[in-house]
């Protein structure tokens, strides 16, 4: 769908027709001159050069109550600058382990030793160094034991209360105190993007789906996030389409969604007219140029077009509980000029072939910003948007989730701002642009996903096929008799979307995926069902035992006895650093398969453990609450509606 199939107009836009017109709410903008282009860009190059690096996108500064492994990582960069004061760069690596000796692990005495050895004599060898380091530590409440193993791992073993103590804490003060610490202020999510009068197709299904679970985790972490829909909603297919709306449509201004019905069976029309005579080419080329001069019918149509499309996404959007917010393609047609300028007084754009371009150096292919008719394209558009991205929002973090066909359109995107001194070289480094992609979805056949050969799937129909699906199978194990039409329904919902987002987000997403109903939908294995009916699970044992939860929080006591328990707890625990690198390397796979975990873990401790009617039942309902509270977080962060009766 980018560059070459989708372009983006012309010459550039006189903004004072846009302004007579308040139905187009985003052009309020006056066009930007040249000089406050200048101004704006280079306060941006000083704010370029003040940027910090990072190891993750985490602050480390502020406490992380609910980060064990930064806690670690705090102790032990403690005693490594006591065990080895001459080398104040080495870096903490901590890690969880899975090995019987410890729960985390410190693993750095061997690249250590190679950068102190002939330089201290204090130590023999790697295991030396492990010994120094394990002995240097502080005391401290949350570790229980330590050991030094192979050649010098130091391995941690947590202390049984203290994780017990800080789930309690947790279940009275939420949650939320567990949110990973993010130290960027604001972030852009460029997610969905559909185009109008085109198809939506599953490829922004998991753009819309990925995206807003980026979304929510940043969030979460409380960053300011802009959910921005950059809808493809300019180009030259306008024209065609103006055209032909008022030859189908005298009175154009009444028309509705109902009279168009479907648009992309329109677009196809309009499509045929379009290349079949040359007349109606004639005046669709025509039609764009008095679109782009700002003439008011042209602009009501193209508004008229545009909102049509627009409901229809929208549909998806309310299905999904997704929320976006549009500045569609045009809405940076004002600041071309100016960004292009810029550009060139930097000696940037260079001419080539009559079309204006940006070398990018180990790329064979130059950057197109202005084609050679002197229009725009997908790719100014991308620049002239990172560029409001970065100087009008203010985005520390700019992250943009399409294909991964796109993946070179954006790597060209982001060294041309590099180039420019928009972004820092170094990735490591504030402001930050990440493309995102994902595979393919694909049908049973192994092919592109489809419904029938030849069509497109509908996403709305897709979306109520798995709803439809979910009900029946709720209806077969006779809930139509327990609950009422609108649980019935909720539930059917719940279960339905929330299965293709995690049937999309469970698999790392650059893998292409098998989009299979009977797979997704099922209640055994690794699916949103599965964890649905965990979760509810978790909440009847909790109702069975008919003591007031909330009250326990305050006057029960934690303890994790049993090793499932202790197992459970530690891995409750791990809750916090595992949104973060979900979060940090944009990866939502990750918390995916925490939560698939978390119900393994509970699973195991309740076949183990006695909850109800046992002696230990007070600190095993705290459990069981805890788990039922984490695994809502998960299901929130991925988008996913929980269900509380099964
Ligand atoms: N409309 C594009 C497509 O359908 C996706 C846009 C993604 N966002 C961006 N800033 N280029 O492929």
């Amino acid at each position: 769908m980018i560059g070459s199939s989708f372009t983006i107009l012309l010459a550039p836009v006189s903004p004072s027709p846009f302004l007579s017109f308040n139905r187009l709410s985003h052009f309020h903008h006056s066009a930007v001159s040249t000089s406050d282009l200048f101004r704006a860009t280079s306060k941006r190059l000083a704010l370029a050069t003040k940027t910090q690096s990072i190891s993750t996108m985490a602050n480390t500064n502020e406490e992380n109550c609910g980060n064990l492994k930064k806690q670690l990582a705090k102790l032990f960069e403690a005693s490594l600058r006591e065990t080895v004061p001459s080398e104040p760069d080495v870096e903490p690596l901590v890690a969880a382990c899975t090995a019987k000796f410890g729960d985390y692990q410190c693993n750095y005495a061997m690249s250590l030793w190679s950068k102190i050895k002939g330089k201290n004599s204090e130590f023999k060898g790697p295991p030396a160094v492990g010994q120094a380091v394990m002995r240097n530590l502080p005391p401290s409440e949350m570790i229980e034991s330590c050991s030094v193993a192979g050649p010098g791992f130091v391995n941690i073993v947590l202390s049984k209360s203290w994780l017990a103590e800080k789930i309690q804490k947790m279940l009275v003060a939420g949650i939320d105190t567990w949110a990973p610490k993010i130290s960027v202020k604001r972030a852009v999510v460029d997610f969905s993007s559909p185009n109008i009068a085109k198809e939506m197709h599953v490829g922004h299904l998991r753009s819309t789906i990925i995206g807003d679970t980026l979304a929510r985790m940043l969030e979460f972490s409380k960053v300011d996030v802009l959910r921005r829909n950059h809808v493809g909603d300019w180009g030259t297919q306008f024209g065609m389409l103006i055209e032909f709306l008022f030859e189908k449509f005298p009175n154009f201004e009444d028309v509705n969604e109902r009279a168009i019905g479907d648009l992309q069976a329109f677009y196809k029309a309009s499509k045929q007219r379009f290349d079949a005579e040359s007349a109606f080419k004639e005046r669709a080329q025509k039609a764009v140029v008095r679109l782009k001069g700002g003439e008011p019918k042209y602009r009501q149509a193209w508004v008229k077009i545009c909102d049509i499309s627009r409901k229809e996404f929208d549909k998806v959007y309310q299905c999904l509980g997704v929320h976006l917010e549009e500045k569609g393609e045009s809405f940076y047609n004002p600041f071309f000029p100016g960004v292009i300028e810029a550009l060139s007084n930097q000696g940037l754009v260079q001419e080539s072939e009559g079309a204006r371009v940006i070398f990018i150096e180990g790329i064979n292919i130059p950057l197109i910003v202005v084609k050679s008719d002197g229009g725009y394209n997908y790719a100014s558009t991308d620049l002239t948007a990172l560029w409001y991205r970065l100087n009008e929002e203010k985005a520390e973090r700019i992250i943009y989730v399409t294909d991964v066909g796109q993946q070179q359109h954006f790597d060209m995107v982001f060294k041309a701002a590099k180039r420019a001194g928009w972004l820092p070289a170094g990735d490591r480094m504030f402001p930050k642009a990440s493309h995102v992609g994902f595979g393919l979805v694909l049908g049973d056949d192994g092919k592109r996903f489809r419904t029938r050969a030849t069509e497109v799937v509908r996403l709305v129909d897709l979306l109520d096929e798995a709803k439809t699906r979910s009900k029946a199978a709720l209806v077969e194990r006779g809930k139509t008799e327990e609950w009422t039409e609108e649980e019935l329904e909720q539930t059917a919902e719940a279960i339905g979307y929330g299965a293709i987002k995690y049937a999309d987000l469970k698999n790392n997403r650059l893998t292409n995926y098998t989009f299979n109903y009977d797979q997704m939908l099922n209640d055994k294995g690794n699916t949103a069902v599965y964890l649905l009916y965990a979760h509810a699970r978790i909440c009847s044992i909790i109702k069975k035992s008919g003591k007031d939860i909330e009250e326990l929080k305050k006057t029960g006591v934690l303890a994790l006895g049993h090793p499932d328990e202790r197992a459970l707890g530690l891995h409750l625990l791990q809750f916090a650093e595992t949104v973060e690198e979900a979060c940090t390397n944009l990866l939502p796979n990750v918390l995916c398969e925490y939560l698939y975990n978390l119900s393994e873990y509970f699973t195991k401790f309740y076949s183990n453990c006695q909850v109800v009617g046992s002696a230990e039942e007070t600190s095993r309902l705290l459990l069981c609450e805890a788990t039922a509270v984490v695994m809502r977080k998960c299901f929130f962060l991925l988008g996913i509606v929980p269900v509380y009766k099964i």
